[in-house]
């Protein structure tokens, strides 16, 4: 039997190019591996655990359906869905899940703290268990690949960590997921501090933005006088040579870097070339989510026969798992 892969994003709007570079080209690449099953999902279940607004949410799903058709997802290879089309089964599963872990270690996890700090007056139990949907998400198809962020590391530990629990308890069979590395897997705020995320202002470019705004974006990150000993590892300076490592590759990054130690470097001439280098590849996910946004029936139907085909997978997991629990009578033994 093929492998699985299992990834989603959260239906926060429009993709970044943190989502592009850490987890997209990692699904595009996958996607392409006949030894393997590739589902990618939008997880909306997962943007209600922190405020949102239930008028936008429904377009804002959408927009990533659009976001990973546009970037080259392949639905004639890959199942892709709507989490909340599933969400009888995945919630459920999360629920069974719950019974083997406990709550101090969904309290200790670091992204937990982090949206404490963000939204300390909605710290609730659907927050809490963010993990558990999550592990729920890959273990329903036994998925044992997550194209993923470094980020999403802590939440993968779990999910393993579930999966163990899960199988030492009640003698199911989960997989341990492991995460699937791009070279993007990290990709720093424009701000010089910190990751690229949509919920730091300044922080990111999106898949969207014109050469202008990439320009205008990018003409706001910090720098230095463009000379020194030793390339600074990490603030703005580090970061915007790792954009350069990431678009226009390493050698070009190596340049800078002797550039730095020796004449100094220009960034307005490093700006200009890097932004260049970003909208050449932005643009045909541009021209292509244009097209898509007519394609209203196509699109209709990429999200059902993906939700159906994920569905067939998705009822024998939580079937084997009710029965494995006690939870239904064992139907399929003698037919009785
Ligand atoms: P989310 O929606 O925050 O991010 C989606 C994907 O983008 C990656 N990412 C980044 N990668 C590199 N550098 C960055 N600066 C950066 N910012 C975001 C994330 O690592 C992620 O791969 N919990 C998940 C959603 C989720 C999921 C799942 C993922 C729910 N269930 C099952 C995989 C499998 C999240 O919040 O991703």
């Amino acid at each position: 039997m093929a492998k699985r892969v299992l990834s989603g994003i959260r239906a926060t709007g429009r993709l970044h190019l943190g989502n592009y570079l850490g987890a997209v080209k990692g699904m595009l690449e996958l996607q392409d591996r006949s030894d393997l099953e590739t589902l990618f999902c939008v997880v909306d279940l997962h943007a209600t655990t922190t405020p949102y607004d239930p008028k936008t949410l429904p377009q804002n799903t959408r927009s990533v359906i659009l976001d990973y058709l546009a970037c080259g997802i392949n639905p004639g290879k890959s199942a892709l869905y709507v989490q909340s089309d599933l969400a009888d089964l995945i919630a459920q599963l999360s629920f069974y899940f719950s019974t083997v872990e406990t709550i101090a270690r969904m309290q200790h996890l670091p992204t937990f703290k982090d949206k404490v700090k963000q939204h300390p007056n909605n710290v609730t139990m659907a927050l809490l268990n963010y993990p558990l949907l999550m592990a729920a998400d890959i273990l329903i198809y036994k998925a044992e690949l997550v194209p993923v962020g470094i980020d999403q590391e802590p939440h993968l530990e779990v999910a393993r960590e579930i999966a163990r629990k899960m199988n030492d308890t009640y003698g199911t069979k989960f997989p341990e997921p492991v995460r699937f590395a791009t070279s993007g897997e990290y990709v720093p705020s424009l701000t010089g501090e910190g990751k690229m995320s949509k919920s730091v202002e300044g922080s990111y470019i999106s898949l969207t933005d014109n050469l202008e705004l990439i320009t205008k974006k990018l003409a706001g990150a910090p720098t230095d006088s463009g000379k020194g000993e030793i390339v600074p590892p990490t603030g703005g300076v580090a970061n915007l040579l790792k954009f350069v490592e990431l678009f226009e590759g390493i050698e070009k990054r190596k340049m800078y870097e002797e550039k730095y130690m020796g004449e100094g470097i220009r960034y307005g001439d490093l700006k200009k070339e890097l932004a260049e280098a970003i909208y050449k590849e932005l643009k045909p996910i541009q021209e292509k989510r244009k097209e898509l946004e007519h394609k209203t029936s196509y699109v209709d139907e990429v999200i059902k026969s993906g939700a159906e085909k994920a569905r067939k997978i998705a009822q024998e997991t939580v079937l084997e798992v009710k029965e494995k629990m006690g939870l239904v009578k064992k139907l399929r033994v003698n037919n009785q």
